[in-house]
């Protein structure tokens, strides 16, 4: 029977609700009056799956370690099937989080000095991780960023011939929500197996595709040689429980340590996440469906100098501020004179001098509130 009940919003908690009820990264140490549009974690109310899994374990006093051979991986294959056409034939390996996981893969794959290819602009912590590995970014940036940008095969091909060891990808992209096409994928795929390239595919973003767009996953296109990193933590906003998941048939062995490192509420949530929150998934991406037409129609209405292609997943508005005469430093500006922080563009690599990234994961009048502030400041 047609479901005729109208549903809470996911993303409809109030700014007030908000203030009080949340402690964590994104809401700390913020003057009051500041909107918080920065990292990347979404004011929604968790799925029940996940709530009540994680209070039947705190009833249990069930506390300990994760286990080291959890159903995790066979539920996610699953997932995977259901969700996307993929089967998963490689094996799965539980890490802390996806950024543990990269840098712990990339010091296996790499020596310091190595060149690992980015496309910029890019998800800032790449960057980071890069330093902590001690490896060199090689950015080729997106072609098209202001249509929504997509990967310029020919600059990753001279890159790759110049001697880049690895290259970093973004699958779906952050910032610009591209979900990357199965075509550049294999042409992607071609030319890392032509020079010996690993391709590392961040697929973080992947449950947060949107309807009537086909996410690939690049396993499914690439050769064995290549390694996908999955999350059920951004999609199903639990990056606080600390679980990731590192996918390739030629995986490196990894220390003891690893698998004593993953958050057991990590497991326990993102097993919920991706064997019973799927419905509430779907109810998430047709939110900030809504929530992106919402931006791009109050651009339009108010401030037109600003570029923005919405993207096909996830919850950034990448916004094109050279034209709005804020000076140099758009993000700056935004949160001293309008109350609103924002990611800097500047952090996501070259080509993202004069844009910010603005977290859309939130509720319609709270995106009303902080465009309207920024409109106010011509
Ligand atoms: C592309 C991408 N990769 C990795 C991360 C970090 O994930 P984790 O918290 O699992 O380290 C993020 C967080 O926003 C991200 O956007």
């Amino acid at each position: 029977m047609a479901d005729t009940h109208p549903r809470t919003a996911i993303l409809g908690s109030s700014l007030t609700d908000l203030q009080s009820g949340r402690t964590s990264a994104k809401w700390e140490n913020l003057a009051g009056d500041v909107l918080p549009m920065w990292v990347a974690e979404m004011d929604s109310v968790l799925a029940q799956p996940i709530a009540d899994a994680l209070h039947a374990a705190v009833e249990r006093s069930d506390t300990g370690y994760a286990a080291h051979d959890s159903e995790l991986p066979a539920v996610f294959a699953d997932f995977a099937q259901r969700r996307w056409g993929w089967s998963v034939t490689q094996p799965v390996i539980p890490f802390t989080d996806v950024g543990v996981a990269i840098t712990d893969l990339l010091r296996h794959l790499c020596r310091p000095g190595d060149g690992v290819i980015v496309t910029t602009p890019v998800y800032p912590s790449f960057f980071s991780y890069f330093d902590a590995v001690g490896v060199r970014p090689v950015e080729v940036p997106l072609i098209d960023i202001g249509d929504g940008g997509r990967l310029d095969l020919d600059g990753i091909d001279a890159a790759m011939r110049a001697g880049a060891r690895a290259l970093l990808l973004a699958n779906p992209h952050n910032p610009t929500g591209t979900v990357h096409s199965r075509a550049d994928l294999s042409t992607l795929a071609a030319l890392a197996e032509r020079y010996g390239v690993r391709v590392v595919s961040d697929e973080i973003h992947a449950p947060l595709t949107f309807s009537h767009t086909e996410f690939t996953p690049y396993l499914e296109v690439a050769g064995d040689t290549a390694v996908a990193a999955h999350s059920a933590s951004k999609a199903w906003n639990i990056a606080g429980l600390k679980c990731g998941l590192l996918i390739g048939a030629d995986l490196p062995s990894f220390s003891d340590q690893v698998a004593w490192a993953v958050g057991h509420f990590g497991v326990i949530a993102s097993i919920a996440a991706y064997r019973d929150s799927e419905a509430w998934l779907d109810q998430l991406i047709g939110e900030l469906e809504h929530n992106a037409e919402v931006v791009a129609g109050l651009l339009a209405d108010t401030l037109p100098q600003v570029g923005y292609c919405p993207g096909a997943a996830s919850y950034f508005a990448w916004l094109d501020c050279r034209r709005l005469d804020l000076g140099a430093d758009p993000a700056g500006a935004m949160l001293d004179r309008a109350r609103v922080k924002v990611s800097d563009g500047v952090s996501f690599g070259g080509p993202g001098a004069g844009w910010v990234r603005m977290n859309i994961g939130t509720s319609p009048e709270i995106i009303a509130t902080a465009l309207g502030r920024i409109a106010a400041l011509r």
